[in-house]
C-alpha cells in the first residue's frame, strides 16, 4: 500500500475532550475527531454559532439562486489552514457519517460545493492558496484554493513571456475549475488546464495524500476531466506554464441585426473553428433594448491573438473578411492585460483586479450548455434570436474548438469532448430580483429550459453533450425507480462520453464506499453494467 505520507498527531488534552464528549450529538462527536486528528484545527472550524459563520458561507456562494430552494445549511464549515485540517474531515466525516462537501472558489453552477440533501459538512479551501513557481521547469504547484486570477498574476510576476491556459473569469478555485477541464481563449492553441497538468496531491477516501506516483496513472487520468469531487479533494496541482508573446492583440467587434449579425454569425461557426490556432473569436449574442426603440440581438465577437495588430489584421483579410477588422478596432498589450480584457473589467483597470478572490456583483442565474458539430443554418439563428428578445435577461457564449483540441485524443484525459465539435455553447437566463414577483425563479429556469428545448435540432445529440463545469442538474433526470447507475449513465454519457465506463471503474477502485458523492457525481462500478 501507498505510504502516509503525513502523520496524525495526538494532542491528549483532544483525547480526554472526546472521550467526555462522546454522548452529545454526532456534530460534536465530529468536531472533537477534527481536533484528535489534527493540530490547530479549532481556527479553522466555523459552526452556526461561531459570529463568522454565515458571512464565510455566503461569500464564495456564486450563485445565490442556490438559496432561494436550499433546504439546509452545513453543521461546520472547516476552513483548513493546514492539509492535515482537510485530511482529517476526511477521516471524521466517515466515522461520523457526515458528508463532505468540497469548495474552492464556489463557482459550481448548481451550488454542489455548498449545499446538499442530507446532513453534511462544508470543506473550505480558499486558505489553502499557494502558488509556487521554478521558472528553471517552467512548472509551479498550485494550491486548490488559489483562483485563476491569482494564478495569473503570480505568473506574469515572474515572467512576461509565460502564461496558463485556464479560464477567463478570474475568481474560479483551481480546485474546482481544473477538476472539469477548465478552458479559456488558449484553448485552440494549448488545450485545456487539464492538458497542461503534470502531478497533482489528492486526499484519498482513506485520508491519505497521494501524488501522481503514489495514485496511479488510472486516477491520474481519472482526475482531469472527470470531475475531481468523486475521487478525493484536490489539494495542489503542478501545472507546465506555456510561452506567450511579450505583446498579445484583443478586439470586440459588435454588430446588430441589421448590421448583418446573422450572416456573420453563420459565417463564424464555419471560420472560428479553422482559423490559425494563435487566434481564438469568441461569439457571444445576447438581447438589446435598442434604447427604448426596436428590440435586437446584438452579437460581440471577442477576439484573442498571441501576436500583434498587423499580422491579425492581415490573417482576418485572408480567412474572415466578412467581419472588416481593422488596426482601429485592436488593443496591444502584454498576455497579462488581455487576461483583465477578457475578465470584463474596463479598459486600464489595474492587474490588481486579479488578485481579488471574490466577484463584487452577484446575480441570480441558471446556466445550461450544448456541445455544436454542425453549423446552426440561419433560420436557427433566427428562432435563437427570437428566443433571446423574448426571454430579456439572457447571455449566451459561443466558444469555437479546433486546433489544439482536435489534436488530443477522447480518451487521452476523462474530458472527451475533442476532434469533431465546431463549439461550445453556455445559455445563462439570469435576474437580480429576489423575489422579483411572484414565480421570478421558476419563471426563468423555465425560460432557460425552454431555449434549451429550442435549440435541440442543432445541437450534438445522442447523447446531448454537456461541459461538467457547466453543472446542470437537469440533465440526469431520473425516471422514477432507477438505480443510481442509471441514471448516473444519463449524465455520464453527456459529460464524458465513452469515458464514463472507465470512470466508474476507477471509483470502484479508490472509493468503492462512495464515500466522495454528490447529486452527480461517478458511481463506483461494482457489477458489470445491465445492456
Ligand atoms: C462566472 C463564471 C465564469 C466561468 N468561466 C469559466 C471559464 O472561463 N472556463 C471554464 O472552464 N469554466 C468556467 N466556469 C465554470 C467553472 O470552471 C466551474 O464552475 C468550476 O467548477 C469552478 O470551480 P470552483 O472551485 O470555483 O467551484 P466550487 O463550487 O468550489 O467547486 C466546483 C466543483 O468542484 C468540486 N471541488 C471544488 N474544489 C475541489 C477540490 N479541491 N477537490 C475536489 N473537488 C473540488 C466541488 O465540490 C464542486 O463539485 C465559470 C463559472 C462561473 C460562475
Ligand atoms: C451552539 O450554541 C448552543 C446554544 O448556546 C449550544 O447548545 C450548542 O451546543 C452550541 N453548539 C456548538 C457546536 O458549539
Ligand atoms: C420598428 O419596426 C417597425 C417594423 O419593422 C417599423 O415600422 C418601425 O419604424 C420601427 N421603429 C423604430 C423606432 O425603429
Ligand atoms: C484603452 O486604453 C488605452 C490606453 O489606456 C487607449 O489608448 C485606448 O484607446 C482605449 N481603448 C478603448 C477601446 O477604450
Ligand atoms: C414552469 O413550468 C412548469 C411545467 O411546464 C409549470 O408547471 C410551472 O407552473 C411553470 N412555473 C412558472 C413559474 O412559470
Ligand atoms: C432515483 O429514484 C429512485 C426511486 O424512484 C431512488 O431510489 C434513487 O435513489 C434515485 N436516484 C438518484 C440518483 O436520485
Amino acid at each position: 500500500m501507498k505510504a502516509l505520507n503525513f502523520t496524525i498527531p495526538t494532542a491528549s488534552i483532544f483525547v480526554l475532550l472526546s472521550i467526555t464528549l462522546v454522548t452529545c450529538s454526532d456534530l460534536n462527536n465530529f468536531l472533537s475527531c477534527l481536533a484528535t486528528h489534527s493540530v490547530s484545527i479549532a481556527d479553522a472550524i466555523l459552526t452556526p454559532n461561531t459570529s463568522s459563520f454565515q458571512s464565510t458561507y455566503q461569500l464564495r456562494a456564486n450563485n445565490p439562486r442556490i438559496f432561494l430552494s436550499a433546504t439546509s445549511t452545513p453543521q461546520a464549515i472547516i476552513t483548513a489552514l493546514h492539509p492535515s485540517h482537510a485530511q482529517a474531515a476526511v477521516v471524521c466525516a466517515k466515522r461520523h457519517r457526515f458528508q463532505v462537501r468540497i469548495r474552492s472558489g464556489g463557482h459550481d453552477f448548481e451550488g454542489l460545493s455548498y449545499t446538499s440533501g442530507v446532513p453534511f459538512v462544508v470543506l473550505d479551501m480558499f486558505n489553502l492558496n499557494s502558488i509556487d513557481i521554478d521558472m528553471a521547469s517552467e512548472t509551479a504547484w498550485v494550491q486548490a484554493g488559489a483562483t485563476t486570477g491569482q494564478l495569473y498574476y503570480r505568473i506574469a510576476e515572474k515572467s512576461k513571456v509565460h502564461g496558463f491556459p485556464a479560464g477567463t473569469c478570474t475568481t474560479l478555485g483551481i480546485g474546482g475549475h481544473f477538476s472539469g477541464g477548465g478552458y479559456g481563449f488558449l484553448m485552440r492553441k494549448y488545450g485545456l488546464s487539464i492538458d497542461n497538468v503534470i502531478d497533482a496531491q489528492l486526499i484519498d477516501a482513506n485520508g491519505r495524500i497521494l501524488n501522481r506516483k503514489s495514485m496511479g496513472e488510472d486516477v491520474f487520468w481519472a482526475i482531469r476531466g472527470g470531475g475531481t469531487t468523486s475521487f478525493g479533494i484536490i489539494l495542489s496541482w503542478r501545472i507546465k506554464m506555456i510561452r506567450v508573446p511579450p505583446i498579445v492583440t484583443v478586439f470586440t467587434v459588435q454588430k446588430t441585426l441589421d448590421q448583418g449579425a446573422t450572416e456573420l454569425a453563420y459565417r463564424w461557426q464555419q471560420v472560428a473553428p479553422r482559423l490559425p490556432k494563435d487566434i481564438f473569436i469568441r461569439l457571444q449574442p445576447e438581447p438589446d433594448n435598442n434604447g427604448g426603440n426596436n428590440k435586437t440581438v446584438r452579437v460581440s465577437f471577442t477576439g484573442h491573438f498571441l501576436g500583434q495588430t498587423n499580422r491579425l489584421v492581415q490573417l482576418m483579410k485572408v480567412n474572415f473578411p466578412e467581419l472588416g477588422l481593422e488596426g482601429i478596432d485592436c488593443l496591444e498589450m502584454s498576455w497579462v492585460e488581455s487576461i483583465v480584457y477578457w475578465g470584463g473589467f474596463p479598459n486600464g483597470t489595474s492587474i490588481d483586479v486579479l488578485l481579488n478572490s471574490v466577484p463584487t456583483n452577484q446575480v441570480f442565474y441558471k446556466t445550461k450548455s450544448d456541445y455544436y458539430k454542425a453549423v446552426i443554418p440561419k433560420q436557427g439563428l433566427e428562432t435563437l434570436w427570437e428566443e433571446l428578445i423574448d426571454i430579456g435577461n439572457v447571455i449566451v457564449q459561443m466558444n469555437p474548438y479546433g486546433g489544439r483540441m482536435e489534436e488530443i485524443s477522447e480518451s487521452e484525459t476523462a474530458f472527451a469532448h475533442r476532434g469533431g465539435n465546431l463549439f461550445k455553447a453556455q445559455y445563462t437566463v439570469h435576474w437580480t430580483e429576489s423575489d422579483g414577483g411572484v414565480g421570478a425563479e421558476g419563471r426563468y429556469i423555465n425560460l432557460s429550459r425552454r431555449l434549451y428545448n429550442v435549440m435541440a435540432p442543432y445541437a450534438s445529440s445522442n447523447p446531448r453533450e454537456a461541459f461538467v463545469n457547466y453543472r446542470d442538474l437537469d440533465i440526469g433526470n431520473n425516471k422514477s425507480g432507477e438505480t443510481d447507475f442509471e441514471v448516473a449513465k444519463v449524465y455520464g454519457a453527456k459529460y464524458f462520453g465513452n469515458n464514463f465506463m472507465r470512470l466508474a471503474g476507477v471509483k470502484a477502485m479508490v472509493d468503492p464506499q462512495n464515500f466522495f458523492k454528490n447529486e452527480q457525481s461517478i458511481p463506483p462500478l461494482t457489477i458489470p453494467p445491465v445492456h
